[in-house]
């Protein structure tokens, strides 16, 4: 039997009807358990107890699921099928997903803990003009005619072919839409799939299967392995017959996936860890400013790679805005995640909760103030307050590594220019986001040349659209994903020569 938590009843009735349902993974169009027979439990991270349980996938699984999505890929109608056709499957999955947006967001809410208002307007939404927009790229991918420098004749041409069959893996934080930000490029250039969601949060990954199938991809094309990343997700990164490895998740990992990507040197794309900076200089407008830089740090509890989680203030604008940003952290409604109201959710996990406690703690022995926050909301659950740790200096754990929760630590700044700051701003082994406050134009765009981050915010923080590429610098990752560069990273290029 299922253990039944009070928030599920905060469900809608599509989203009650899919938790009720046993849950199998997705391999070549049929619904399968788990080879070895064993599941993997679901936790409810407002209560901590548990409500549901997926097939713990193993190597031999991942086998399955790989050679399903091989002959896809080679022998099935998918590689015959023309661009037009499978940009009409991928926008009508786009299509699929915004009919059951509501019950999207409500299975994320529920699994990872975030405000089912953020998920349905962001992650859910996203996802589906992200579908839309990789739809209208499978018609454009083109190679090139190459005038060649040769004595004789020649006509030289480039084709841009799909990469062939993809192993995804992607974590918890966001694990609808990074899983989409993956799976609609793969689908767009013709490339077949092998998903592993993380083991915190596999229930939209199996509801997205139901999509994709009820959409009509031929059978093998996407394929979902439920499964601990150590068993299933090892598995995939090392499969000899997986072409390309597309990872998000702790850079830890990501070194694990570079490393078992070498047998067959599979292509490997990374998106990590990072630790954001943000700059406030003496003109920013603070209306602007606390905003974003409240939303900057405090969106989906900080558990967002590209959280701003370094904040420098010059000091003679320093008191405004941390007056407006302790107002804007105590405000912010913390709740269920199922609730609409709620701003602040619980972590994702006891795991993540005994983490960023530990960061609170180390934070406040290494000597910083504590401005607001720091502690658990409430009893059960693993609920955080939004905390902002003042005087903190570059040595600081708090400063130097991923927190990954609601934490934000702040260090003020005196001199007038800007090479020091940014300097200071991007002492940092990860280089993913950052972002510039200032109405001086000059000012702004040459930080923002400085900065050594793949996003960067004027007057704004996290900045992300179907369109922008998205990926780090430094030790934040490999490749870019969004834009036409995700149709790069899911496309090999062949040159052809003719003696004419
Ligand atoms: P993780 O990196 O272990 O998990 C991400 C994904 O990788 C999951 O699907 C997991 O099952 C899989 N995985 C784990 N070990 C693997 C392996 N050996 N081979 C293949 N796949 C593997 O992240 P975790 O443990 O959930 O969180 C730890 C920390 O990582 C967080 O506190 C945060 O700092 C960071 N993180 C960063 C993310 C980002 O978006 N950049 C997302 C999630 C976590
Ligand atoms: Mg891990």
């Amino acid at each position: 039997m299922k253990n039944t938590p009070k928030t599920l009843a905060l469900l809608g009735e599509d989203a009650a009807r899919f938790i009720a349902k046993d849950k199998k993974m997705f391999i070549d169009g049929a619904w399968c358990p788990a080879a070895g027979g064993s599941v993997i439990e679901v936790e409810d991270p407002a209560t901590g107890q548990m409500f549901d349980r997926v097939p713990r996938g193993l190597a031999a699984d991942v086998d399955l699921a790989v050679a399903a999505a091989r002959a896809a890929f080679d022998e099935g109608p998918w590689g015959q099928m023309s661009p037009a056709e499978r940009g009409k499957l991928v926008w009508k999955l786009g299509d699929l997903v915004e009919a059951h947006a509501d019950e999207l967001a409500q299975l994320e809410a529920l699994d990872n803990g975030k405000p089912v208002t953020d998920a349905r307007i962001g992650d859910v939404a996203f996802s589906y003009e992200l579908l839309r927009y990789m739809a209208g790229w499978s018609t454009k991918i083109t190679g090139q005619t190459i005038p060649l420098s040769a004595e004789a004749p020649f006509h030289a041409y480039t084709l841009r072919e799909a990469v062939g069959v993809c192993g995804q893996i992607v974590p918890w934080n966001f694990s609808f839409m990074m899983a989409v930000w993956k799976v609609a490029p793969a689908l767009a250039a013709g490339c077949t799939i092998v998903l592993k969601p993380a083991e915190q949060t596999p229930l939209t990954a199996l509801r997205f299967a139901e999509l994709v199938e009820e959409a009509g991809f031929p059978k093998g094309v996407f394929n979902v392995v439920t499964g601990y990343g150590h068993e299933a997700g090892a598995a995939l990164a090392a499969h000899p017959d997986v072409d390309k490895i597309a990872f998000t998740g702790s850079t830890e990992v990501g070194r694990k996936i570079l490393d078992a990507a070498q047998g067959n040197l599979k292509k490997v794309s990374l998106e990590l860890g990072g630790k954001s900076p943000m700059i406030v200089f003496p003109d920013a407008d603070p209306d602007v400013a606390i905003p974003a830089i409240g939303y900057g740090i405090f969106y989906n509890m900080g558990q967002t790679c590209t959280a701003g989680t370094r904040l420098y203030i010059h000091k003679d604008i320093a008191p405004v805005i941390l007056e407006g940003l302790k107002t804007f952290a105590e405000n912010m409604t913390v709740g269920v995640g199922l609730d609409p109201a709620t701003q602040i959710g619980p972590l994702v996990s006891k795991e993540q909760f005994d983490k960023v406690l530990g960061y609170i703690e180390a934070g406040l022995a290494d000597g910083a103030t504590l401005l607001c926050g720091g502690t658990q909301v409430g009893e059960e659950g693993y609920f955080i307050a939004p905390t902002i740790l003042t005087e903190t200096k570059p040595h600081m754990s708090v400063v130097c590594e991923e927190i990954f929760g609601p934490v934000l630590s702040v260090a003020t700044f005196d001199d007038d220019g800007f090479e020091e700051i940014v300097k200071e701003a991007n002492a940092s082994v990860y280089g993913l986001a950052g972002s510039v406050f200032t109405r001086d134009i000059s000012r702004a765009h040459q930080v923002a040349r400085k900065l050594k981050a793949g996003t960067i915010g004027i007057n704004t923080h996290h900045v992300i659209d179907p369109a922008l590429p998205f990926g780090g610098f430094k030790q934040s990752g490999w490749g870019r994903e969004q834009g036409y560069e995700a149709i790069l990273l899911y496309t090999e290029v062949k040159s052809v020569g003719v003696a004419l």
